[in-house]
């Protein structure tokens, strides 16, 4: 099949963060800084993903501020047409760095909330403090008027706390707030008998939600990800494999998605031996589960096999052990039963200490 271009590119600057959050998205197997693209690579990179038609960089981590060239890096960006995201969870970011990011063309800023209180925020990101910077750093975006979007990545400690999350979102002059519940991948995949939410939460969260979103109508948009263990069909992940996005991590691998690395079978080419354009529409890896005709049975005969493209093939992968079954979350599944294991498991194992987020203290060979 002919890919549309992709509108949307990740670019995972660096594993490097200060905070340590135990349902960290990135791969358990974090790479160091001697791996990293340089400045100019990046820049490179950036040039590529504009003149393939990709609209809006979303500049990631790990903590994209641990990169000493971010400006530089922003500027690239937006000089070569992209509209520039900072996700970030504020550490690092300087009154001096707000201004010349501005400056370059920052267009947007994405900050991370792991809790409301400076108690329950430093334990899940496992930084002493981390809270009391993030929330000067909220403060000058406020004064700033950068458009702004609080993540509150929400999970079975915090989500109680819903309601004083949405209130804080107001007061920081957000513009939209995702409440993102932790999906369960990478880091957040080893914690999930300690993260995932209870049923009643869920539901809970979702009244709490519906009437925010009523209420602040014209003041703040909402973005609600649900967990999706308790949903009876799955989420089209990435909009679907390889049609709208691609993510490449710090060492120059592009991936589909950002788990994509946990299926052994499939080979990530990277920017240093192909470019972007070559890695979207021709190699194995972004072909490999691109649109429906690879969908197995039920997803071939069902008609919602066109919005969700079978779900998630990490989660498939990590619970039923095959990149290429149909996500398990759907009750449709002949699988279905592992999701249910799982719950079981997660609500009924005793509370346990969190495994924090670490980089790894020798680096793996460079290749
Ligand atoms: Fe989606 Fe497949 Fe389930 Fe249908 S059977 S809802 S296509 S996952
Ligand atoms: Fe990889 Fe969903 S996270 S397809």
């Amino acid at each position: 099949m002919t890919a549309p271009p992709p509108i949307a590119m990740l670019a995972e600057l660096t594993h490097r963060c200060p905070l340590a959050c135990p349902y960290c998205s990135n791969p358990t197997d974090l790479l160091t800084r001697d791996h990293e693209l340089d400045t100019e690579t990046w820049a490179d990179v950036f040039r590529q993903a504009a003149e393939m038609g990709v609209l809006q960089l979303h500049i990631s981590g790990g903590e994209p501020a641990s990169r000493p060239d971010l400006v530089e890096l922003t500027q690239a960006a937006a000089e070569a047409g992209l509209y520039p995201n900072l996700i970030t969870s504020g550490v690092g970011l300087t009154p001096k760095r707000l201004d010349a990011l501005e400056q370059v063309g920052l267009d947007h800023i994405q900050l991370s909330l792991q809790g409301t209180t400076a108690d329950l925020a430093d334990w899940i990101g496992g930084y002493k403090g981390g809270f009391d910077r993030k929330m000067k750093v909220a403060t000058e975006i406020k004064n700033r008027g950068i458009p702004l979007t609080l993540n509150a990545v929400m999970h079975r400690h915090n989500l109680d706390d819903l309601e004083r999350t949405i209130e804080m979102a107001v007061d920081l002059g957000a513009r939209r707030l995702e409440v993102a519940c932790v999906q369960f991948h990478g880091w957040a995949e080893t914690n999930r008998d300690q993260l995932l939410p209870t049923l009643e939460q869920t539901k809970e969260a979702k009244r709490i939600v519906s009437e925010a979103e009523h209420r602040l109508r014209g003041t703040m948009a909402f973005d609600f990800v649900p967990p999706d263990y308790y949903s009876d069909f799955p989420k089209a992940c990435m909009g679907g494999w390889g049609s709208t996005g691609l993510n490449v991590t710090p060492d120059g691998t592009v991936l589909p998605c950002h788990a994509a690395e946990s299926i052994p079978h499939l080979k990530f080419d990277n920017v240093r031996d192909r470019t972007l354009s070559e890695i979207w529409y021709k190699s194995e890896a972004f072909n490999a589960y691109r649109g429906t005709d690879w969908l197995p049975d039920p997803c071939q005969s069902c008609d919602r096999k066109e919005i969700d493209f079978g779900g998630c093939r990490c989660q498939a992968l990590a619970l039923v052990g095959d990149a290429s079954a149909t996500d398990p979350v759907c009750h449709k599944s002949p699988h279905h039963q592992k999701v249910v294991q799982a719950l079981d498991a997660a609500l009924n194992t005793p509370e346990q200490d969190l495994v924090y987020r670490k980089l790894p203290t020798v680096s793996k060979q460079v290749v």
